[in-house]
């Protein structure tokens, strides 16, 4: 069996509390992007579960969400783990802000589900999913969501009619839980308009939703970059993407990654062009 696993991009992006377990409380539109792993998943013999990825610094043990997602499958529905063959062809890039990970996890839980007919309700796989991510519900779905709590309560909202996106992910990778630890250490926080967002979702008014795009985590993200390296590129992404015709750019999840919308596909493929220039890592895929 050969499945899709897709990147996700944030449009909004708010914290509205903490939590004691060490989480937040977020209030964020999250769109499916059409960038996507492959995963191949083969039935086995051997009573294992094997992982393969392209990338030869990937864990392939417990340590990779997707390997998490079998385990927990064979788990929770107490079936016989008679092995399963997980081969990911990665393209999204790694530590990156998109899901990728999360991604993976939920393509395994819906791929399982399907390979040993065990019928699990969406709900139930998001259940499942909840524990080995906070995006991995969202990525179950998949869509355009508004997701609370910790990002598993989901609300459907309108998909943005198709629209041409520019990817670029700096090269180094940023760990989530500091870009989230040091938001927590910021005042002053700016707010999204979640509301706003979504009511121009239901209008199709793209050019509201790029004026509207706004992530809580950019802040605490810039930060912690301006320490770690001599220069912070995601201001300079952003403004090549602005100054190449996007109608809006932002950064996605907790970075680095920063994604442009656009209104031809031409431009789109302009602005990559240049951006590469800037960065190794650039796609241009749509919503
Ligand atoms: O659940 P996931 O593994 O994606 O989360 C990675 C880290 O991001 C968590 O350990 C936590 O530090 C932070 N996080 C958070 N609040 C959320 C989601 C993630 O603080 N709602």
């Amino acid at each position: 069996m050969k499945r899709k696993s897709y990147a996700k991009i944030n449009l909004t992006l708010d914290i509205t509390g903490t939590r004691k377990d060490g989480y937040h409380q977020l209030c964020t539109v999250m769109h499916s992007v059409n960038l996507y792993d492959t995963i191949t998943m083969t039935l086995t013999h051997t009573g294992k579960i094997e992982l393969k990825t392209n990338l030869s610094f990937l864990p392939t043990d417990r340590k990779n969400h997707a390997y998490q997602a079998a385990e927990l499958f064979f788990e929770e529905t107490g079936i016989a783990k008679t092995g399963i063959l997980i081969e990911i062809k990665k393209r999204i890039p790694v530590c990156a802000g998109l899901a990728g990970g999360s991604s993976n996890a939920a393509t395994v839980l819906k791929g399982l589900n399907e390979l040993y007919h065990t019928g699990l309700s969406i709900k139930q796989l998001c259940k499942i999913g909840r524990n080995i991510g906070a995006d991995v519900p969202f990525c179950i779905q998949g869509g355009t969501m508004m997701a609370e709590g910790i990002g598993e309560q989901l609300t459907p909202l309108p998909a943005l009619p198709k629209t041409p996106i520019v990817l670029a992910k700096p090269a180094f990778g940023v760990s989530t839980p500091a870009v989230f630890q040091q938001w927590d250490d910021m005042e002053n926080h700016c707010h999204p308009n979640t509301d706003e967002m979504k009511d121009a979702l239901r209008r199709q008014d793209i050019s509201s939703v790029c004026k509207l795009l706004y992530n809580v985590l950019e802040a605490p993200a810039f930060a912690m970059i301006e320490r770690q390296h001599v220069v912070n590129p995601i201001p300079e992404l952003k403004s090549c993407m602005l100054r190449r015709g996007a109608m809006g750019a932002l950064m996605s999840g907790s970075g680095p990654t920063v994604y442009g919308l656009f209104s031809s596909h031409q431009q789109a493929v302009k602005a990559a062009e240049e951006l590469k220039t800037m960065v190794n890592d650039v796609f241009v895929t749509t919503t």
